[in-house]
């Protein structure tokens, strides 16, 4: 090519063109010389080069050919050069064109690594909240609007404060309504942030265990600050079960706790009413049945109208009309004596909920494994 491209800077004479023939060959050569060029060019920034080197005004290759090859051509060649010339020109103009596209579009086959604008984007799937997170959200919401905070406490707990603070003594019958995970440590082998030489509290051969409820963290609380206490604790509990459609060794609790001057059972049922009004929709009513538990005097089972039959009876309620829901009471005075707050002078409620149980009721979940399983498809449902 350089051949060619030399020879435009040199006459006809120069070249010894005296013949139609023989400029006709000429032109034949430059123009094959620029189809090669053009299809080698294959980004834009080598397409304005080409660009410039052909059909550049002051030392573009189709000038020199009219200054060499047309101007100073003789009379006899002038009209056929003039022809040639206008015929590449319009050629290289056309064919340079027709490159700029499809360099655009990315249909060169020698551009294959250039970007291609007209892919579809990948799309990326927004996440979703777990429902049980959702859920719990959901459930402290309604608790902060009546003045609840909500606080979260440690998995792996003391005997202390898992049992014996919440009025549940070693050996006493009422350790067998919780199936216990026991850990291989003692609390001595482990340092305890808590530990301030009270009592029992801080013994270092306390067993360590995995808590069965949130409970404890009433205790943790009251031995912090005075009252009144008005606090939710939503967290995972552990206990010793086989896993099954209603049964897991882990399950989340959100327990609550309401302590001050003069609070009575109507404000537990006054909250409870409200609550589950707001989770279950308007038409919920609530009954209480008489329940033990050991840091609970008198102690109750809250029940709510079934959501989905409205306590007329469906297989969901096993045809009885109401949910158990949660266990509450009345907080028992020998709880009191442990943080140190004068029975005489408080009163106050707690209770304490399955945070999975109140999803898959209120979603007509039959499987509480689903929560764990971590199946995109079972936790997409749930975008709100
Ligand atoms: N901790 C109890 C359990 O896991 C539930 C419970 C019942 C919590 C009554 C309470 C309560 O605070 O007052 O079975």
């Amino acid at each position: 090519m350089t051949n060619v491209a030399d020879k435009t800077t040199k006459t006809l004479e120069q070249l010894g063109v005296h013949s139609p023939g023989d400029l006709a060959a000429l032109f034949a050569e430059l123009k094959s010389g620029f189809d090669n060029e053009v299809a080698q060019a294959s980004t834009p920034d080598a397409w304005k080069e080409l660009r410039d080197r052909w059909l550049g005004r002051k030392r573009g290759l189709m000038t020199y050919a009219k200054d060499h090859w047309l101007l100073s051509a003789s009379a006899a060649l002038k009209p056929e050069a003039g022809k040639q010339l206008n015929a590449l020109r319009a050629h290289v103009e056309a064919a340079l064109e027709e490159r700029r596209k499809q360099l655009e579009s990315g249909a060169t086959g020698a551009a294959a690594d250039a970007l291609d604008l007209t892919l579809p984007g990948l799309q990326h799937r927004a996440g979703v909240r777990h429902i049980l997170t959702q859920t719990k959200e959901e459930i402290c919401g309604i608790f902060a609007r009546l003045g609840f905070s909500t606080v979260e406490g440690p998995e792996v707990e003391t005997d202390y404060y898992n049992f014996e603070a919440l009025n549940i003594p070693e050996h006493h019958p009422a350790r067998d309504m919780w199936d216990t995970l026991y850990l291989d440590h003692t609390a001595g082998a482990l340092p305890d942030p808590e530990a301030s030489g009270r009592g029992k509290k801080s013994d270092p051969n306390s067993l360590l265990l995995l808590r069965t409820h949130t409970s404890p963290m009433q205790i943790r609380v009251m031995e912090k600050q005075p009252p009144p206490v008005r606090i939710v604790v939503p967290g995972k509990v552990y206990r010793h079960d086989n896993p099954d459609a209603s049964h897991s060794f882990m399950f989340h609790q959100v327990e609550g706790l309401a302590v001050d001057r003069d609070i009575t059972f109507c404000d537990l049922k006054g909250v409870f009413d409200f609550f589950l009004r707001e989770f279950f929709g308007p038409k919920t009513r609530t009954r209480f049945v008489p329940s033990y538990f050991p840091f609970t005097e008198p102690s109750a089972d809250i029940h709510a109208s079934c959501h989905v039959c409205s306590g007329s009876g469906c297989r969901v309620c096993k045809f009885t009309g109401w949910i158990e829901m949660c266990g509450a009471g009345m907080v028992h005075p020998a709880v009191y004596d442990y943080v140190g707050y004068n029975a005489a002078e408080v009163s106050g409620f707690a209770f304490g909920m399955g945070l999975d149980r109140f999803a898959m009721l209120k979603y007509g979940i039959d499987d509480i494994q689903l929560f764990f399983q971590n199946d995109v498809r079972f936790l997409h449902q749930f975008r709100r």
